[in-house]
């Protein structure tokens, strides 16, 4: 398995260009599912988990051509042509969906435009259960009956089809909402989702569907309202650029207190990650390409709570929590989204950080430094939350398990090297 050496101590300095989103991507690819016509889509990262998504839409007999069509292929993203004409098998098998619980995207779609779906149980990952409770509820008010047997989801639409339906929501879901709102734009009659996610993949994923001839109001509004229709039809669609991996590369310059320009990166997508930096002393100015992030060395302690969108973003939590290992102060850090998304604690303390965490809260005291160390990546955000401590950190730190990385950052040693980090990928 790859190990990724840090020497830290330098300050980075340079700029990044940010890649389509994978959580953008993979609801989008799962929508080419809903079409017998051609779905090209743009800018899509080359991550381990597209490439899965890619197997499991093969397997249903969905023609993918890689680079086929060009709608603007984004900055150097991958494009894929994606040609469900026939859908051959509506099962999606254990082996792929427990790589992927993404891969779950599927049951609405499948369910909406063949009547019926067997979709394995996702099953948990490190970073709690994450049932699905909520996308079936949802989908048995539409009429689908809705089994679970042998760790699979068997799932049956009524033969006349999906119906409308007026759904609540009890907790916001990104996934749930991706799903049913997939599944709504082949009902019968009109879908009205109550307390919908607002995550701008939501939002990309609504103007996709758009384009491929569904109705939908409220985009971008936690009420998001669907006409059925009995078919949808072709379109090209460009990935927006990732928000997480921009918040991520703007975290990076604040933590080594140099200045990163995140090319692609769209400011407005991280308005609660960008008020903490500034915050925390950190400048952030937009620029042409997108935004400039500057550190003034040590940081002031802030305290955030994890939120649905537009609140910061639970995907970031482990990152900030990096920064404020070092930060002047004591800082609260309060997670509401995951129940078990401190894993990366434990690898910071090892590294020199003061970190006491109390159910869903960790107190962050700042340390005057860490020390690089042998550390464990534990799932995608933790790892690089780790990859950001040693960039600062005096030393050398081996970050191991480093497959967890490469399932959401592209080339992120390469790039972090533009800017200056002594950093390099030992392959084993
Ligand atoms: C999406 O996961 C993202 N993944 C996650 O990113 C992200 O952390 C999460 O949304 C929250 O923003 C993709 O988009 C592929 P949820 P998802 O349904 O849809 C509970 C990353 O690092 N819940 O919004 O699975 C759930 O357990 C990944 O890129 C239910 O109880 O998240 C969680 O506590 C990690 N029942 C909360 O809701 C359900 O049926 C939010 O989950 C569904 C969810």
């Amino acid at each position: 398995m790859d190990k990724i050496r840090i020497r830290g101590g330098r300050t980075l300095r340079g700029e990044v260009v940010i890649h389509g989103a994978k959580n953008a991507a993979l609801p989008l690819m799962a929508a080419c599912l809903l079409t017998d016509e051609t779905l090209v889509l743009g800018n899509l990262p080359h991550l381990a988990d597209i490439t899965t998504l890619v197997h499991l839409l093969g397997q249903h007999g969905v023609i993918v051509r890689m680079d086929g069509g060009a709608p603007n292929g984004g900055n150097d993203g991958r494009v894929l042509a994606l040609h469900a004409e026939r859908i051959t098998r509506t099962i999606a098998p254990y082996n792929i969906v427990r790589k992927m619980r993404a891969s779950v995207l599927v049951l609405g779609p499948l369910l909406a435009r063949e009547g019926t779906a067997t979709v394995s149980l996702p099953g948990g990952c490190a970073i709690g259960t994450r049932p699905i409770d909520l996308h079936l509820s949802a989908l048995e008010q539409m009429g689908a009956k809705v089994e679970l047997k042998g760790g699979y989801v068997h799932a049956l639409a009524p033969r006349d089809g999906l119906k409308g339906a007026e759904i609540r929501f009890p907790v916001v879901s990104v996934g749930a909402t991706e799903n049913i709102m997939m599944a709504a734009t082949l009902a019968k009659g009109q879908t009205i989702l109550h307390n919908a996610a607002r995550e701008p993949e939501v939002t990309d994923l609504a103007h996709c569907l758009i384009a491929m001839g569904a109705k939908i109001g409220g985009v971008g509004t936690d009420t998001l309202t669907v006409e059925g229709r009995d078919r949808l039809g072709a379109a090209e669609y460009t990935v927006l650029p990732d928000r997480i991996e921009a918040g991520t590369y703007a975290f990076a310059a604040a933590i080594t207190g140099g200045e990163i320009e995140v090319v692609g990166g769209r400011i407005e997508h991280l308005d609660a990650a960008v008020g903490a930096l500034q915050a925390a002393g950190v400048t952030v100015a937009p620029t042409e390409r997108g935004f400039r992030v500057t550190g003034y060395g040590r940081l002031k302690a802030v305290d955030i709570t994890t939120q649905p969108y537009p609140g910061f973003p639970t995907d970031l939590q482990a990152q900030f929590m990096a920064l404020m290992t070092l930060a002047d102060g004591a800082s609260m850090i309060t997670e509401t989204i995951f129940e078990n998304r401190f894993m990366h604690v434990p690898e910071l303390t090892r590294m020199g950080a003061d970190i006491t965490v109390r159910g869903n809260t960790a107190l962050v005291r700042g340390a005057a430094a860490l020390r690089g160390a042998p550390v464990m990546a534990t799932d995608l955000r933790a790892s690089v939350s780790l990859v950001l401590a040693a960039l600062a950190a005096e030393g050398e730190t081996i970050v191991n398990r480093v497959y967890h990385l490469d399932r959401g950052y592209e080339r992120l040693e390469e790039r972090l090297r533009s800017c200056g980090a002594d950093i390099e990928r030992l392959r084993e």
